[in-house]
């Protein structure tokens, strides 16, 4: 058996053992395998939002699950709940909401960077963007950020949806993004690339549950080549698309802002509809 299965299996027998739902029912467990068995027999640090059983039980699977994937970790879990109880020399508990920006900074600054962050805790739109947003700075060089039931971004019960999907800003959408993200040292113009994050990804993941967006190690890579082709390839864009350009940037900025765009054209071609109307009634 490779190395990587043999990975996988130990975390199938483990995550069976303590009940984590990665292993049953998810099957996360083999995405998991094959992105941290490079991991195993090393030193690192690894914080998983969401610790388990919410305010009724304990929780703490997937902590125990890591705990014995990798021995020598250092692992945090955070959650709203206190969890002292499953803390050990290598585990550690806090209480901290996800969707309390200063709360994560205050958190980032004492216990961060890690190599590895996983978000599965409330799965709630707003919070795992402000997650996403506040976390992703404190993830290393090589590291990774793993959104795990990433399509909630689907489902109202967590401020998701289905129909209104292109207009929310949702976990979804930022994964999508990431392509731009990874590109964005390929972009040309500088008013668009401000509307993409440097986050320094240079891998994207994704797979039926759950992602995986991986830090790259060097930095501001670019495939643009030398000489005039910049400038010229600048005008070309510019003259297919210049006169969209601000609908385009506020899009960029804001997916909502394309559902008012629609409903300011909608309001206009009513207006004319209805000059025209009372026009033939002459
Ligand atoms: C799905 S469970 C986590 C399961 C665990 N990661 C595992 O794999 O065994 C979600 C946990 O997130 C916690 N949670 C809910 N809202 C949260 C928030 N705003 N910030 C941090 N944790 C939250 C819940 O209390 C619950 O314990």
């Amino acid at each position: 058996m490779s190395n990587s299965k043999n990975f996988e299996e130990l975390l199938r027998v483990a995550g069976e053992e303590f009940e984590c739902d990665k292993v049953v029912p998810h099957n996360y467990h083999k995405y998991y395998a094959s992105h941290l068995e490079e991991y195993t027999g090393r030193s690192f640090k690894l914080l998983e939002i969401g610790i388990g059983g919410e305010g009724r039980e304990i929780g703490g699977a997937s902590l125990k699950l890591w705990e014995r994937a990798f021995p020598q970790a250092e692992i945090h879990g955070l959650d709203i709940f206190p969890k002292t109880e499953l803390d050990t020399q290598n585990i550690k508990t806090h209480i901290v909401d996800q969707g309390d920006p200063q709360a994560l900074i205050e958190f980032v600054s004492q216990y961060g960077p890690f190599d590895i962050i996983i978000d599965d805790g409330s799965h709630k739109r707003s919070d795992q963007l402000t997650s996403l947003f506040g976390l992703i700075g404190a993830v290393i060089p090589g590291g990774y950020y793993i959104l795990e039931d990433y399509f909630t971004s689907y489902w109202p019960v967590y401020d998701g949806s289905t129909l209104a999907k292109d207009f929310l800003d949702t976990p979804v959408r930022w994964l999508k993004q990431s392509i731009d993200i990874i590109n964005r040292n390929n972009m040309l113009s500088e008013d668009m690339r401000s509307t993409v994050p440097d986050w320094q990804i240079d891998e994207l993941h994704v797979y039926p549950g759950v992602a995986f967006l991986r830090k790259g190690l060097s930095q501001n890579r670019t495939e643009i080549p030398e000489g005039d082709f910049t400038s010229n390839q600048i005008e070309l864009d510019d003259l297919r698309y210049g006169q969209y350009k601000n609908m385009f940037l506020s899009y960029a900025q804001d997916p909502t802002s394309n559902l008012n765009l629609l409903i300011k054209l909608k309001e206009e071609i009513d207006a004319k509809i209805s000059t025209l109307v009372v026009k033939s009634q002459i």
